[in-house]
């Protein structure tokens, strides 16, 4: 970075160079944003990873309200309807957003768009481009949008530490470059970091999302929500590499079956079998797993031969691995995939920060619930960025002040990787939760490398000890059964320190008895 960056104050910062943040910028312009990345644009970010696509209700047997309601059960009653439905009636105006960006969608030989299959939506409704690669089709015509864009300026190799916040108002960044530390002053910034599935030794998402965007947003005092909510995909290719190569969901949508070592089809119990909810099938595969079963999807007759044709990436990430999806099964086991909570954020994607806005994986719309229906991510990435921008466009801003500049340790979440993979997955209890709130505490408390991973793993532990139920993707052995009232839960820093305290003045029951 070698700009001077007095230069560029007072623009809309957008942090993040995924699909939400890329869209941010380009519906802002003209006005001229800065654009913060920590990597080259389009090399590490889970939007580029994206196999399933974006759901819309395009098909001719499709409507918002079928779409909405496939959205509301699998949410299982913790959706925003009202949320939910506005951005579900955008969907279908997204991907002529997209095609218009130059987007190439797979379509039929008449030039309409093919539609997948994904679990719990009683259509054909997923989007894709490149057979299992549209996260890659759609950041590769983005990043190059972006890159004609003149008012769009990207600076890559930038990492955002801390936000500076005066009287709940934003005032800029500070963050970190290989020539140090340097402080970006503005009033409106959007953070579009995503997910957190470094925090998690089994994921499908980079290493490097270890959820910097809710640190950031915690730090400087906002709300989140649902943060309990972290979604298990059932089938991600069980050996030895991290992250975890995902097997997509779309080819148990074009006929795969799920299968242990003996052949048996054990998820025939269930409704939808292997297209039920996402996260009755990751349970499913994880029980199975825990009585010592090994599981695989197999793919050998459907799609059979079809399998290296529609779904190449795969097919070449199996084959580096010995597989042949077309003769041999595949070995699967679940992996932490999807973060449905996040920053609280209002149908603009404004936060409780004034001058903060979150977009993407990062906010907390509202869409997803307890459990995100397959492909409505990036839907709500596309269509909500177009508010975020309209919102952000709408604020009048006074000059920022430069500020002293301020070093913050690079989050490394190592540790806090153990002690989240262990009590934050498929299945939690009390005693865990616990423990792991009190192990995080003097962590999250301090301002080293492991302290940002460890205050967002604080507040999920938090939130999940406090959902008493289970619901969605959260399952709490000790409360196995789903609340009579439906109600989703808030958070602050303070308020998950504060618990945590309190927590560890409290007698544990470890070593007892
Ligand atoms: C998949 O292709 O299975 C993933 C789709 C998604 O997570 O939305």
């Amino acid at each position: 970075m070698n700009a001077d960056v007095r230069s560029f104050f007072g623009r809309p910062i957008i942090v993040g160079g995924g699909i939400a943040g890329l869209m941010t910028a380009l519906h802002l312009a003209p006005e001229p944003v800065l654009l913060l990345s920590r990597n080259r644009l389009g090399t590490d970010a889970s939007s580029t990873w994206a196999q399933g696509g974006l759901a819309a209700s395009v098909g001719d047997d499709d409507s918002p309200t079928l779409h909405l309601a496939d959205t509301l059960a699998a949410g299982d009653g913790l959706c925003d309807e009202e949320i939910a439905s506005r951005i579900l009636r955008a969907a279908p105006d997204a991907i002529e957003t997209l095609a218009g960006f130059g987007v190439r969608f797979d379509r039929t030989p008449e030039g309409k768009l093919r539609l997948g299959q994904e679990a719990a939506h009683g259509r054909r409704r997923i989007v894709h481009a490149g057979g299992d690669c549209s996260g890659r089709e759609v950041m590769r015509a983005l990043v190059s949008a972006v890159h004609s864009t003149p008012s769009i300026v990207v600076v890559e190799g930038v990492e955002a530490r801390r936000l500076a916040v005066k009287e709940n108002a934003v005032r800029g960044i500070w963050a970190s470059c290989s020539m140090g530390s340097v402080f970006f002053g503005s009033r409106r910034v959007v953070l579009a970091t995503g997910g957190i599935g470094g925090l998690f030794f089994d994921t499908t998402n980079p290493l490097g999302s270890c959820g910097q965007g809710l640190a950031l947003a915690a730090r400087a005092g906002a709300v989140l929500s649902d943060l309990e909510f972290i979604q298990f995909h059932p089938t991600a290719l069980d050996g030895p590499g991290r992250p975890m190569q995902l097997i997509s969901e779309a080819i148990r949508g074009e006929g795969a079956t799920i299968v242990d070592e003996t052949g048996r089809r054990f998820l025939e119990g269930l409704e939808g079998i292997e297209l039920a909810p996402r996260d009755i099938v990751a349970r499913a595969v994880w029980k199975h797993l825990s009585k010592g079963h090994r599981v695989f999807l197999d793919t050998r007759e459907k799609p059979g031969t079809a399998f290296a044709v529609q779904f190449p990436t795969i097919a070449s990430a199996c084959r580096d691995v010995g597989i042949d999806p077309g003769r041999d099964l595949i070995p699967i086991r679940p992996a932490q995939h999807y973060h449905m909570g996040g920053v609280a954020v209002d149908a603009d994607g404004r936060t409780s920060v004034a001058g903060l806005w979150a977009c993407g994986e990062v906010a907390s719309t509202g869409l997803h619930g307890a459990n995100r229906l397959a492909s409505n991510s990036l839907t709500e990435a596309v269509v909500c960025a177009r508010w975020v921008a309209e919102s952000l466009l709408g604020t009048t801003v006074r000059r920022t002040k430069p500020a002293i500049t301020n070093d913050y340790p690079s989050p490394d979440p190592t540790t806090v990787r153990s002690l989240l993979s262990r009590a934050l997955g498929i299945v939690r209890d009390s005693e865990s939760l616990k423990a792991t709130a009190r192990a995080l505490l003097p962590l999250a408390d301090g301002n080293d490398a492991a302290s940002d991973p460890a205050a967002v793993g604080l507040m999920i532990a938090i939130a999940a000890l406090w959902r008493e139920e289970s619901r969605g993707a959260h399952y709490r052995a000790d409360f196995p059964h789903r609340a009579a009232i439906a109600r989703r839960f808030e958070i602050t820093l303070a308020d998950a320190l504060a618990a945590a305290r309190e927590l560890a003045h409290s007698p544990s029951l470890e070593g007892a008895g």
